[in-house]
């Protein structure tokens, strides 16, 4: 029977590392523009998108993800919030999407564009950046959200990650693909230690909470400590403050 845990909705708010103070700069950019529409590809369970759409009363918005059960849990917030007559939340595979949208968010879903992840390539933010511009009009805004090198690679921290120095780029790099791409940056930012800190904290929330819950001669207990310490070295002995996570508030041209 394979181990079921907490999902990360239980744990997190964004399935990013995103503090509330850095997500209100990223609506605010798009609730600036008065989107009429607003897609959020990979939305996970689409925390942001909801408050995008609470923010811009008339707006209606789309949210797509391959993860059913992140999609069901938006899905329900969005119950809560009465944003159902303004959201379809729905799983799908975002990579053939057509365009006309007002704005759109990408945060950490370029992978829709390139090889799939277990191919361990570089990040295709050229063809991520490509896509979301032929989504918009001239004047659209974006909100992108990536993976990028915050200081040089060293090989405790490829060594958990695809285990290539050019997996990501820096911010600055990734500013210039976007600019090449047709887009005029508002600003560029990269997430801080902090939030780093507590989106992995989310995401190792749900191996203690199991272990805590667990007989200790329960038969799953040593595979449930093996995939917790393995997090927990990727990050603090391997990528912590190398790996980081940049977002650009983009303005098609
Ligand atoms: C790192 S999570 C980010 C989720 C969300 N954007 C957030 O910031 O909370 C990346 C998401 O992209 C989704 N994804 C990956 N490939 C996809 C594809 N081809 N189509 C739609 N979603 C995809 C994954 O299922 C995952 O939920």
């Amino acid at each position: 029977m394979s181990l079921t845990f907490t999902p990360p909705h239980h744990d997190l708010t964004y399935m990013a590392p995103l503090s509330e103070q850095r997500a209100d700069r990223l609506v605010s950019f798009l609730a600036a523009g008065q989107p009429g529409s607003v897609l959020d590809i990979g939305c996970g369970w689409a925390a942001l998108l909801l408050r995008v759409l609470e923010a811009v009363p008339d707006a209606v918005g789309e949210g797509i993800d391959l993860d059913q059960e992140a999609i069901s849990h938006g899905q329900s917030v969005a119950v809560l919030r009465g944003l159902t007559d303004r959201v379809d939340l729905h799983v799908d595979d975002a990579r053939d999407l057509a365009g006309g949208w007002d704005a759109v968010i990408c945060i950490g879903a370029s992978q829709v564009w390139g090889a799939p992840v277990e191919e361990a390539q570089p990040l295709p933010y050229a063809a991520a950046f490509a896509a979301l511009r032929a989504l918009v009009s001239p004047g659209g805004r974006v909100v992108y959200g990536d993976g990028i090198w915050s200081s040089p690679p060293t090989p405790a921290a490829i060594a958990p990650l695809a285990g290539r120095e050019d997996e990501f780029r820096t911010l600055g790099e990734v500013v210039d693909l976007a600019v090449a791409a047709g887009f005029a940056p508002l600003a560029a930012h990269e997430a801080s230690l902090d939030e780093w800190d507590v989106f992995e904290s989310g995401y190792a929330a749900a191996y203690a909470r199991w272990l805590a819950e667990h007989d200790a001669d329960d038969p799953d207990v040593a595979q449930v400590r093996e995939l917790a310490d393995r997090q927990r070295t990727a990050y603090f002995s391997g990528y912590r403050g190398v790996l980081g996570l940049g977002y650009l508030e983009l303005l098609a041209v």
